[in-house]
């Protein structure tokens, strides 16, 4: 039986959460230059987001440029910065075909005036689709997330919009910028490196951990339905017993 077909429907993992990583090894090891990895990346992402939508999982969240990636060299950050435009270019096409929405999570603020608007052209063109909800992480750090929480909390207590002995989780929830997105259930990352680098520290409180060796360029849809079954044969107790969830 393919691996598609051993996938549970009813086990699926409702949002999904990857860590790219590995493009600029899977260069190096063909003597290309880092660029080329970014590209084959790209195309990785496409599969990706395909083979979610076939499966129906709902939210998919990539974490496509970290706060920390500023910090690469000024050539490294210009050319992603031009392949996340053409890809958006391109592609703006297969979202609409297949029903669905793009959304990002990050200081947006951050990204030029080019990049900035190409996003919210196509999330304004994808706001009313429904199939699957594909989240781009750019410049994205968890920690300057809940900063930005804490701040924008802070402010509302000072002017008694929100009293202390009312924060909850779902007061925080709703300042995160993942407050419409559901917590991450299975949270994939490529290359063997086994950290989590900043991504969602909130959202992933109860997520399953999946690493894998194989580089990003070369992850398959294969590989994703390999992460899920691997998902669906572990048992979330969420702080119970086996026999309470059994
Ligand atoms: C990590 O690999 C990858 C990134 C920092 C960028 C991710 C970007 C893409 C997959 C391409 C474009 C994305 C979209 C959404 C179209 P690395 O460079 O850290 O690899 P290394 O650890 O092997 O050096």
């Amino acid at each position: 039986m393919s691996l598609i077909d051993q996938i549970d429907s009813t086990k699926l993992p409702e949002h999904i959460a990857i860590i790219m990583d590995g493009n600029g090894r899977w260069a190096k090891k063909r003597g290309m230059l880092r660029n080329l990895g970014h590209k084959s990346g790209a195309k990785t992402v496409k599969q990706v987001v395909e083979a979610c939508a076939e499966i129906n999982v709902k939210y998919l969240t990539l974490y496509a440029f970290s706060t920390e990636n500023w910090n690469r060299p000024k050539i490294e950050v210009e050319l992603l910065m031009k392949l996340l435009i053409s890809s958006l270019k391109k592609e703006l096409e297969t979202l609409q075909k297949n029903n669905i929405k793009l959304t990002t999570i990050g200081n947006l603020e951050l990204l030029p005036k080019t990049v900035y608007n190409e996003l919210t052209d196509v999330i304004e063109k994808t706001k009313n689709n429904t199939r699957l909800t594909l989240s781009l992480a750019l410049s994205y750090g968890s920690r300057e997330e809940l900063i930005k929480t804490i701040k924008e909390i802070s402010l509302k207590v000072k002017n008694n919009l929100i009293s202390p002995e009312n924060i909850d989780k779902s007061v925080i929830n709703n300042h995160l910028y993942t407050r419409d997105l559901p917590d991450v259930d299975l949270l994939i990352r490529t290359s063997g490196e086994q950290r989590i680098s900043n991504f969602l520290l909130w959202q992933i409180a109860y997520a399953e951990l999946y690493f894998t060796e194989v580089l990003w360029p070369d992850f398959t849809k294969e590989n994703l339905f390999e992460a899920i079954l691997n998902y669906q044969n572990r048992e979330r107790r969420f702080g119970k017993t086996s026999e309470q969830i059994n």
